[in-house]
């Protein structure tokens, strides 16, 4: 069965593009025909894997303004892999989710029961905030995975969109399930950071460390799925590969 992940914490530049993207690169990979779509008005995932900007974006698909197919694009560089553009520069998903989307929440969770026919696995990259745009996104997701960084405002942020999901979740009568948390940017020689992991160990979730890399960085700037990332014949660190596989097994379940 076909399944929707959206990544998402309402703090910003914790990881969320870069660990959706990552993820969704590893899906195609292992075979899955896979789509990363760009919630978000900034149109980072996009930028990261598209040269050349796509005719249609997935504005245009909400609104009505292009057929789902037609705003579809492969990505160059990764075979299996897909994605439904957010354009960071003259897009209109700002402003459409400013003034029409608060008519139509549903209008998320509309397109993706139409793309759920056609890919069985489906990343969201959600903006930060927790505004219209990323309620709609949510409600369209079957599940939820918050990347985080090991400081104490991130987990105060945790704890305040635990509360906010479990209002989503009532008011639109829809079932999300969030058990996956991902601290991002780890380093085990850090106590505060030994300390954040503990902290966050106490609630009831599954906790994935992954550690501080270049390479997430270094790839973004090449274009490049970080799997597929080499200089001077090095990519991932071990320890960030064996995160990625980890992850990757278990959130398909
Ligand atoms: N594990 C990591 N190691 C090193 N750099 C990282 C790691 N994860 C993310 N980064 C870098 O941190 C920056 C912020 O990451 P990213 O854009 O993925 O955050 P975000 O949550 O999507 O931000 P926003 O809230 O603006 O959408 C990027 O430059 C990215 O390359
Ligand atoms: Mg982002």
């Amino acid at each position: 069965m076909a399944k929707t992940i959206a990544f998402h914490l309402q703090k910003g530049g914790v990881g969320k593009t870069t660990i959706s993207g990552t993820l969704a690169c590893q899906s195609a990979m292992d075979g899955f025909k896979t789509i990363l779509i760009d919630v978000d008005p900034q149109g980072n995932a996009s930028s990261w894997f598209l040269k050349d900007s796509p005719r249609y974006e997935f504005a245009d698909v909400i609104q009505g303004k292009c057929y789902i197919k037609d705003a579809i694009v492969p990505v160059p560089t990764v075979e299996n892999l897909f994605i439904l553009p957010t354009f960071g520069i003259n897009g209109s998903l700002k402003n459409y989710s400013e003034t029409k989307l608060a008519e139509e929440p549903f209008v998320i969770q509309d397109a993706v029961t139409e793309i759920k026919k056609e890919f069985p696995h489906i990343i969201l990259d959600l903006s930060p905030g927790l505004g219209r745009l990323e309620r709609s996104a949510l409600i369209a997701s079957d599940e939820v995975i918050t990347p985080m960084t090991p400081e104490v405002f991130s987990l105060d942020g945790l704890e305040i969109f635990i509360d906010e999901l479990a209002k989503i979740k009532k008011n639109f009568r829809v079932n999300i399930k969030h058990k996956n948390i991902i601290i991002n940017s780890y380093d085990e020689r850090i106590r505060q950071h030994r300390e954040i992991f503990r902290a966050a160990s106490e609630g009831n979730f599954n906790i994935f460390r992954i550690p501080v890399d270049p390479v997430f960085r270094k790839s973004q700037e090449a274009q490049k799925a970080p799997q597929m990332f080499r200089q001077s014949g090095r990519g991932l660190k071990p320890k960030t590969l064996e995160a990625i596989n980890e992850l990757e097994s278990i959130i398909w379940r």
